[in-house]
């Protein structure tokens, strides 16, 4: 990538600054700035900010930009809290002395590859934001917005001078409206946050076997019968598309075919392979109902859909899917057998493959360039297509090495409540790979893939972020960047500030709570909830609940959320105690042991009285266990004893009878003791 750049890299972990000619190393803890740019220089000094700030844009100007420093102005004026006389960031000459002055070259376009470098300096004199393109300014406005801090005294700007630009050009987030319905609301507020760290992809996945989500109206038996009436209106389409765009964001859809295709087949069954009424599916899985790529009928439907479609959205990219084809249905119709048999496919994937080079050429006259999970990648495939690698590293690497342009979502599934350290550690070109600058070239970036299976919009933001602010960082920043310890000293403050842009993933863990209570006081409820995380990966399809459509997602599973922050410091700092004993440390977690024993009384008499959360009863119990017998061990590694043994086969027991996912959650704390039980046991 911009390898001839990793010169003059610096990132925030060591910042360098210069005060009078002497460098120094610089505490990273004074910047939180997420993702990390390529080059700070922290000086010495702060600019003050007060009432009297004036953000201007000097010279060429654009309303989007207009726009998008308008807002940042409000963000700016609702964190500190200061009245700033200025009502919008206009380039009026009669807007004289501003503080905050923005300029650029040219007009962004919204193709991949557009520069969104920038520049930012802030001293004494004021703040001064350069870039090549309007979107390079908006990236630095974020910048600038996540630089804001305060002492006693007020708020502040430390001096510093970034040089920024992005490692990957493609970095993206995939929205599934299908499995659950995602509304208008949730598609913006969500571009708000890709844009506050500095995002430039929405992938949207428009259909599936349980929702066809789009108006058509060359087939509006499509979204008629396809989506119990939840679909994007075309006009709502061109909002999102204007209104990501206003952000520097491209917006690109996907209409996965031909599997994963039932809800079509509702309204379109003639497109099917296998005759019969169809209904929309329920279920979450993956299904036998798939189209017939024999017919010619087949491809004069999709002709005019998908010509429909390219000229709704303007972006040069379509996503056609591709994945998870079951080819039962083809296997069964003596038709498509004898049309395999004269055309020579040995077997079904040929056929897919045949299928899509008919779908190339429809995406081909439309001026689109085709995108497609990796199953796509076949040897009839010509080179211009993209291959968007979801099962593993090894497509990704073989087709950017034979000449596909490639993108990464393998490692970047958020669905799977991984933690942001996994995903924050997965590279689309790790640091440790050297590969030749054309294949290097050929690795446009990753999407982080939010497939809507468990999730509804009231608590997908929560499963989105701010894990994505640190895959943002992992697409935007430079791949040596790399320290987790520092990436999660950010994330907390970074996804504050996402709040502020209307995101509900804080807001509705709350509320979720106080609906689990009935009202009452959710705090105990909290401390629980607060070290619990849903189990990961696919295992919450396989603790014996059946999952559907139209199943409750209100459960403390679904208010629990990824990489839950309490249990991973108890973790963090029973290793700490470990390796270095200190007494602050062994304060801490022993006043945190406190918290959960004084706390556990009320929570297991919470429970008791409500049904809902009965499920959850036994991590309450195993919670006041942990926080009545650990301080014993504690006191013994602190005092660098051996515990005595009842403890530790207390423990032991413990940790063997509670390792039960109980309500499809799990006590993330139970890590913690394992790492006190192996320290004695190892
Ligand atoms: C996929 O997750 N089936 C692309």
């Amino acid at each position: 990538m911009k390898n001839h750049l990793k010169s003059y890299l610096t990132s925030v972990l060591f910042v360098t600054i210069l005060i009078s000619g002497v460098v120094m190393a610089q505490s990273p803890s004074d910047l939180n700035l997420m993702p990390v740019p390529r080059e700070v220089k922290l000086q010495d000094g702060k600019f003050k900010l007060d009432p009297s700030l004036k953000m201007k844009i000097e010279g060429k100007i654009t309303p989007r930009l207009a726009k998008y420093a308008t807002g940042v102005l409000r963000r700016l004026s609702g964190r500190t809290g200061l009245f700033f006389l200025q009502d919008n960031v206009s380039g009026a000459d009669s807007l004289v002395n501003p503080v905050v002055r923005i300029s650029f070259e040219r007009e962004g376009e919204l193709k991949v590859g557009e520069d969104e470098s920038y520049k930012l300096t802030v001293t004494e004199t004021g703040i001064k934001l350069t870039a090549v393109t309007d979107f390079g300014a908006m990236r630095g406005l974020e910048t600038l917005l996540q630089l804001v801090t305060n002492d006693n005294e007020g708020f502040y700007l430390p001096f510093v001078t970034i040089n920024d630009l992005p490692f990957y050009k493609w970095r993206g987030l995939m929205i599934d409206p299908c499995r659950h319905w995602m509304p208008l609301e949730m598609v913006l507020r969500n571009i708000d946050g890709m844009a506050a760290v500095k995002m430039n992809v929405l992938h949207l996945h428009l259909s599936e076997d349980q929702g066809f989500r789009i108006e058509s109206k060359v087939f509006p038996r499509l979204h008629e019968m396809g989506s119990d009436g939840n679909y994007f209106t075309q006009e709502q389409i061109k909002h999102i598309i204007a209104y990501a765009g206003d952000r520097g964001i491209r917006v690109y859809p996907e209409f996965d075919v031909p599997g994963h295709t039932t809800a079509w087949f509702v309204g379109h069954p003639e497109l099917s392979s296998k005759p019969g009424q169809y209904k929309i599916e329920r279920n979450w899985g993956i299904f036998g109902p798939v189209m017939d790529p024999t017919k010619e009928s087949t491809y004069e439907f999709l002709d005019k859909l998908f010509t429909e479609m390219a000229g709704l959205f303007p972006d040069e990219y379509f996503h056609i899917g591709g994945d998870e084809v079951k080819s039962d249905h083809w296997k069964e119709s003596i038709e498509i057998q004898e049309f395999m048999k004269k055309n020579n496919y040995k077997d079904e994937h040929q056929l897919q493959a045949y299928f899509n080079t008919r779908i190339l050429k429809i995406l081909e006259k439309n001026n689109k360039k085709m995108v497609g999970w990796d199953e796509i990648l076949q040897p009839e495939m010509p080179k211009n297509i993209v291959i968007h690698s979801w099962r593993g590293k090894k497509a990704l690497l073989q087709a950017s090495k034979d000449g596909y342009q490639v993108i990464l979502s393998n490692g970047y599934y958020i669905d799977l409540i991984q933690s942001t350290a996994f995903h924050y550690l997965n590279h689309p070109i790790s640091p440790d790979t050297v590969l030749p600058q054309s294949q290097a070239d050929n690795i446009l970036g990753g999407e982080a893939t939010m497939w809507a299976e468990l999730v509804t919009n009231e608590n997908v933001d929560s499963r989105i972020w701010p894990r994505t602010a640190a895959i943002a960082e992992r697409f935007w920043s430079h791949n040596s960047v790399n320290n987790v310890q520092d990436m999660y000293r950010r994330i907390g403050k970074i996804s504050l500030q996402l709040e502020e842009v209307g995101l509900l993933h804080e807001k509705n863990y709350l509320m979720m709570l106080r609906r689990l209570t009935g009202g009452e006081d959710v705090n105990p409820l909290k401390m629980l909830v607060d070290v619990l995380e849903p189990v990961k990966e696919y295992k919450r399809h396989r603790l014996g609940v059946k999952y559907t459509q139209y199943s409750p997602y209100t459960r403390v599973v679904d208010a629990a959320r990824p990489d839950a922050e309490t249990a991973r410091k108890f973790n963090e700092m029973i290793e700490s105690l470990i390796k270095s004993r200190g007494k602050s440390t062994y304060d801490a977690l022993i006043q945190q042991l406190n918290t959960w024993q004084a706390g556990s009384k009320e929570l297991l008499a919470l429970i008791d009285r409500k049904p809902i959360l009965k499920e959850i009863r036994p991590h309450a119990g195993n919670l006041e266990a942990i926080s009545k017998l650990t301080p014993k061990l504690l006191e013994a590694v602190y005092s660098a004893n051996k515990p005595d043994a009842t403890t530790l086969t207390e423990v032991q027991a413990l940790l063997k009878a509670h390792t039960t996912p109980y309500g499809q959650a799990e006590l993330m704390i139970l890590k913690g003791l394992e790492t006190l039980v192996k320290h004695y046991n190892p």
